[in-house]
């Protein structure tokens, strides 16, 4: 266990010197087809997107209460802050904005692991993360709650997301007391996708009758998003509505969507970044309509479209993930077909789509994609409304 009490402990933003020693920390875990230079270059650069500036990115650091500002701190996170939406069963038209959270880059040296300060430092993030009235009373034996800045804005959450790469247990474990079992819920960890096989030139003869469609530049994709989002809303409404359940979802607006296309970045030889794709996203156009705006304007007609980044430090092999999708059963056909052609134009292995509805993994399933749940990156949510975890759905729980 710890070599210090868990009192003498307490979560810190971290200083400009802090968040580097942890970036450099992680680097050699995460750098994949990055040199460790490239790595960092690539968090200092996106640290001025817009998903980020602002203090909307912090790294917290697990020090002892005397030392705060140590570089041999025990472990580190970062933390998100974003626009979400929630629409409870009495919301009648659309979804309420809140604040939400996504943690990432949860990491202890391998020497300093297996002492309790992962554990510690994920307990604790509930009490930078969650307003004090949505929590119990902070545990004695772990001395005073961490302070947190209000310029940061954090304390507001309604609810806090991560993506796993350690099973769902230690962060399940990792609730805002000692007791286990209340921290953050797998949920929805599945993927609809396709594999570079047969199944991809089959589908080459009918590249001439594809459905018509528009591919989307970054900037056409950040428009799409933030056409959809008064949709999502509207969609959090009418599941509240019709299950009872309160809904809620992150938005793929404000740089949170563009930030996944960023991520896939490399880096030419003057260390100018390079993207991997030119288009990250398909637009179906229905007959005699020609524009991405009136695709949207008429809201009896269905929108069906696609965005996506590539996980291309994925160094065995490139996979397409899509960011968002809409679709009916009815258009789905259509656009797999698109998706389909655009990554063998791009010479991609596989694409994989996160968290699609049930009624589309059917569909997507009599034309060969295999629905499968995640091995990795399992979609983990606290809530820290009023309704119990059973109460809640996540919707559009995609990458
Ligand atoms: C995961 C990690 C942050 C845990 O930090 P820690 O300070 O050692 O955490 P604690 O001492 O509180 O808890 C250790 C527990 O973590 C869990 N754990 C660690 N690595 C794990 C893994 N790869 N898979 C599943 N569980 C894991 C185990 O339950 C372990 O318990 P054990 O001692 O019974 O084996 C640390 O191992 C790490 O930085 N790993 C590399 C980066 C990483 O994978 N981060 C998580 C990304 S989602």
């Amino acid at each position: 266990m710890a070599s210090l009490p868990l009192s003498d402990l307490s979560l810190f933003p971290a200083t400009p010197d802090q968040v580097l020693e942890s970036r450099r920390r992680h680097a050699p875990t995460w750098h994949k087809a990055l040199s460790v230079e490239e790595y960092l270059l690539r968090d200092e650069i996106m640290d001025k997107y817009e998903h980020a500036r602002d203090k909307k990115l912090t790294t917290w650091v697990l020090a002892p209460r005397v030392d705060p500002t140590t570089l041999n701190f025990m472990c580190s996170c970062e933390i998100f802050r974003r626009t979400a939406a929630m629409a409870s069963p009495s919301d009648q038209s659309t979804a309420k904005q809140v604040i939400a959270c996504g943690i990432a880059s949860v990491f202890t040296p391998a020497e300093k692991r297996k002492k309790g300060y992962g554990h510690h430092m994920m307990r604790l993030l509930h009490w930078v993360l969650a307003p004090r009235s949505a929590l119990p009373d902070f545990p004695e034996a772990w001395g005073s709650p961490p302070d947190v800045p209000a310029a940061l804005g954090l304390q507001s959450a309604q609810f806090s997301v991560l993506y796993s790469d350690i099973g769902k247990n230690f962060y399940r474990y990792s609730g805002p007391t000692a007791d286990q079992g209340n921290g953050w819920l797998e949920n929805g960890s599945i993927e609809t996708s396709l594999h570079a096989d047969k199944a991809f030139a089959d589908t080459t003869s009918s590249d001439p009758t594809t459905a018509p469609h528009i591919w989307l530049s970054e900037h056409d994709v950040k428009h799409v998003w933030s056409l959809d989002t008064p949709l999502m809303r509207a969609d959090l409404a009418k599941e509240a509505a019709s299950t009872g359940r309160t809904a809620f979802s992150f938005l793929p607006n404000i740089g949170v969507g563009a930030s996944v296309i960023h991520r896939s970045m490399s880096f030419a030889s003057d260390k100018t970044p390079v993207l991997p794709l030119d288009m990250w996203g398909v637009l179906l156009l229905p007959n005699s309509v020609i524009g991405v705006d009136e695709v949207f304007a008429d809201p009896s007609r269905q929108v069906t479209y696609a965005t996506w980044t590539l996980d291309s430090l994925n160094e065995a092999q490139r996979v397409l993930v899509t960011t968002r999708v809409r679709a009916s059963q009815g258009t789905l056909p259509a656009l797999l077909e698109v998706l389909v052609k655009f990554a063998r134009k791009e010479n991609i292995q596989k694409i994989e789509i996160w968290g699609l509805p049930e009624t589309l993994r059917i569909t997507a399933g009599e034309f060969g994609w295999e629905t499968s749940n995640r091995t990795d990156h399992l979609s983990a949510f606290k809530w820290y409304g009023k309704e119990s975890e059973d109460e809640v759905t996540w919707l559009f729980n995609e990458k």
